[in-house]
């Protein structure tokens, strides 16, 4: 894997959580390393179960990939994987639930081999969503089908449905090497009570949930306990579906937006999200070609710091 990191061993890997969850808990600094990494290529963080890095911007498919059979949009939305990998990007999200955007992807991701790129780089993340417990194996043979993949990165119980059952089925696949990860998702602050609970009481390699600077439950619980349990975390919504892009338009960035490195408003949305030291990365999702290399300028420069988030929340609060 593309992203693995040999310079954790294990000692050295659980100083660097223990570092992340006091930081959380004390609300400090981002740790010194991805500070200076931060200025260089992409930055990555750890998945805190196995030390494997992952860049810091992901990419959503829910709506973006969901464009069924035309030839000429699934080309345009290969051009946009083809961006994000250019870019350095790993992580791509799904789940049967988006109509077409599987599909979509495993064609994309054809589209790209034929003309001889490597996607070598692709975290694969997609889920298990059906009440009916029994045919959650074969909706998951389905995704590795359209994706063209042997196995998932990772795994993840949609909105908790028929969350018990599945995990198990998720242990067993990781067991057997259909999985290399599993988590749970939940969006829009909904069941944080239940959320919380099950990654106290299961094992979990990520959670995914709703976090972005009007958007902030997460700060209170589900950030905290993932730092404290060793989880990782994945952000959807972080634009609240183009909401917050939408809103700021038109209203100028503040003059210090240029400290943290961000120019534009989805930039400054963004690093707001991925600086948050228990997030391991952010999934946005987009169309566009100049959207996906403005979303992922945000894995470079500088972060902001404990200090600079509370000022952009003040500033944001305030327009
Ligand atoms: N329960 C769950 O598991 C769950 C729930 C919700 C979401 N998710 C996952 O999280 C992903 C992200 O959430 P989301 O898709 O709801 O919303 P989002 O990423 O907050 O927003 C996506 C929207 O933002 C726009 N956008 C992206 N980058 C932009 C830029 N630089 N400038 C201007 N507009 C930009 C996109 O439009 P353009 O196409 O025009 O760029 C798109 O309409 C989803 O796609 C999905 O994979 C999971």
């Amino acid at each position: 894997m593309r992203y693995r990191t040999p310079t954790y061993n294990r000692r050295s890997f659980l100083a660097h959580a223990t570092g992340i969850g006091a930081a959380v808990a004390a609300g400090s600094l981002l740790p010194l390393e991805e500070a200076q990494a931060a200025s260089g290529p992409m930055l990555t963080r750890p998945i805190p179960s196995s030390g494997e890095r992952i860049p810091v911007i992901g990419m959503g498919s829910w709506v973006t990939f969901n464009v069924g059979e035309d030839i000429a949009v699934r080309t345009a939305r290969a051009d946009v994987l083809k961006t994000f990998f250019a870019q350095g990007g790993g992580m791509v999200d799904s789940s049967p639930m988006y109509g077409s955007a599987q599909d979509v992807i495993g064609w994309s991701l054809r589209h790209l081999q034929a003309q001889g790129m490597s996607t070598d780089s692709l975290f694969s993340a997609t889920k298990v969503w059906t009440p009916v417990f029994e045919k959650g194996p074969g909706q998951m043979a389905q995704a590795r089908r359209l994706w063209g993949l042997n196995r998932f990165d990772l795994m993840q119980v949609h909105n908790l449905v028929d969350w018990e059952e599945h995990l198990q089925t998720l242990a067993a696949d990781k067991e057997a090497g259909r999985v290399r990860y599993v988590g749970i998702t939940t969006s829009h602050g909904r069941r944080h009570g239940d959320f919380a609970a099950i990654m106290e009481n299961h094992p979990l390699d990520f959670v995914q949930f709703t976090y972005n600077i009007l958007d902030r439950e997460a700060e209170a619980r589900l950030l905290p306990l993932a730092a404290e349990r060793g989880i990782g975390v994945i952000i959807n919504r972080p634009f609240r579906r183009r909401g917050l892009i939408n809103q700021f338009a038109g209203k100028p960035l503040p003059e210090w937006a240029g400290e943290i490195g961000a120019t534009s408003w989805p930039q400054f949305l963004l690093k707001f999200v991925v600086s948050h030291p228990a997030v391991t990365c952010a999934i946005p999702a987009t169309s566009q070609i100049p959207h996906m290399v403005e979303n992922m300028g945000v894995g470079r420069g500088p972060m902001p710091d404990a200090g600079m988030r509370a000022r952009m929340v003040r500033h944001v609060e305030a327009l």
